[in-house]
C-alpha cells in the first residue's frame, strides 16, 4: 500500500508505550526492521510478550516492562531499568492511550472522563517528563500519539477529544522547552486507521449512540467515516508507523512541535 523509506536506526533504542497495542506493535516492527533495539511498555504483559516474540525475527535486542503510565513511579522505574539495560534511549514513542466511552456531552460519565485524562494526558506527561530528564544529556526525539480527534472534536467523544487536544498542546510546549537540549518533540495524529481494535470499537459505539451524525448500523458508519476523509480509505497501521519513523529520523532533524495528521479531513 505504501513504499517504505529505509532509515538506519542501527545502534539506536526506541521506547514504545502501548507497545502491546495495534499501533505500538506495528511501530515496533517498523523500527526493528530498520535495526533499532526495542523497549516495550504496556499494561498488558501477555500481549507484550507476544509482540516481543514476533520481533525475534529481526535479531535486535528487545525488552518488555509492565507499566501503568498513569503512575509516574511505574514510568520512572521502567525508564531506569531500560536505561540500565540499553545504556541510553534515543527515541520515545509516547503512544499508550484509551478511547473512552461514546455518548453525548450531557451524559458523559465523570469517572470515564477522569480515566481518559489519567491515561491520555497524565500518562503522556509522565512519559514525556521521564524521557526529557533522560535525554537532557544527549538529545533525542519524542513522538506523542495524539489523534485527528485532537484537531477536530468528533461527536460523542468528549473526553477523548479533550485529551488529544491536550496532547497536541503538550507537544507544542515541550518542543519549545526541550529544543535547547537537542530534543525534538512532535505529535502524530491518526484519523481512521484499521483494521484494528479502535476502528471496530468506534464504528460499533458510534452506531450505538444513535446520534444524528451516524447511522445506527456499524457497517454504514464505516462507510460514512471513510467518505469523510480525503483518501476515501482507511490508513494502515504500517502507514502510521512510517510517519513515526520519519519523525524520528535524521531527515526530520529540523522538525519539532509539528502535528503529523494521517489523514483527517471532516
Ligand atoms: N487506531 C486508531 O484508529 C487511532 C486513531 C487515532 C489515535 N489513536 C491513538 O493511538 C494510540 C494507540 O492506539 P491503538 O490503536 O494501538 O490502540 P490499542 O488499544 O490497540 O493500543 C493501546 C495500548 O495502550 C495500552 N494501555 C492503555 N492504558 C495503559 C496504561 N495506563 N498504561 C500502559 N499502557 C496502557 C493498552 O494495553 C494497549 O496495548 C492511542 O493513543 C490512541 O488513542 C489510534
Amino acid at each position: 500500500m505504501s513504499a517504505k523509506a529505509s532509515y538506519s536506526f542501527e545502534g539506536k533504542t526506541i521506547l514504545i508505550t502501548g507497545g502491546a497495542g495495534d499501533i505500538g506493535r506495528a511501530t515496533a516492527h517498523r523500527f526493528a526492521s530498520d535495526r533499532a533495539n526495542i523497549v516495550l511498555l504496556d499494561l498488558n504483559a501477555a500481549k507484550m510478550a507476544d509482540v516481543a516474540q514476533e520481533l525475534a525475527q529481526y535479531k535486535v535486542s528487545v525488552a518488555t516492562f509492565s507499566c501503568d503510565v498513569t503512575s509516574s513511579d511505574d514510568v520512572n522505574k521502567a525508564f531506569a531499568s531500560a536505561i540500565e539495560q540499553f545504556g541510553r534511549i534515543d527515541y520515545v514513542f509516547n503512544n499508550a492511550g484509551y478511547q473512552g466511552l461514546f455518548t453525548t456531552t450531557d451524559e458523559y460519565p465523570e469517572d470515564d472522563f477522569q480515566k481518559v485524562l489519567d491515561i491520555n494526558v497524565a500518562g503522556v506527561f509522565h512519559v514525556l517528563k521521564a524521557a526529557a530528564q533522560h535525554m537532557r544529556e544527549s538529545g533525542g526525539a519524542i513522538a506523542n500519539t495524539a489523534s485527528y480527534a485532537g484537531v477536530v472534536g468528533p461527536p460523542n467523544m468528549l473526553a477523548y477529544a479533550a485529551s488529544k487536544f491536550a496532547v497536541i498542546g503538550m507537544t507544542q510546549t515541550a518542543a519549545k522547552d526541550l529544543a535547547p537540549y537537542g530534543i525534538r518533540v512532535n505529535a502524530i495524529s491518526p484519523a481512521l486507521i484499521g483494521p484494528g481494535m479502535m476502528w471496530t470499537r468506534q464504528t460499533e459505539l458510534q452506531a450505538a449512540v444513535g446520534s444524528q451524525y451516524f447511522s445506527s448500523n456499524p457497517k454504514q458508519v464505516e462507510q460514512q467515516m471513510i467518505d469523510s476523509v480525503p483518501m476515501r480509505r482507511l490508513g494502515s497501521l504500517e502507514e502510521v508507523a512510517n510517519g513515526v519513523a520519519f519523525l524520528m529520523s535524521d531527515e526530520a532533524s529540523y522538525i519539532t512541535g509539528f502535528n503529523l495528521e494521517i489523514t483527517g479531513g471532516q
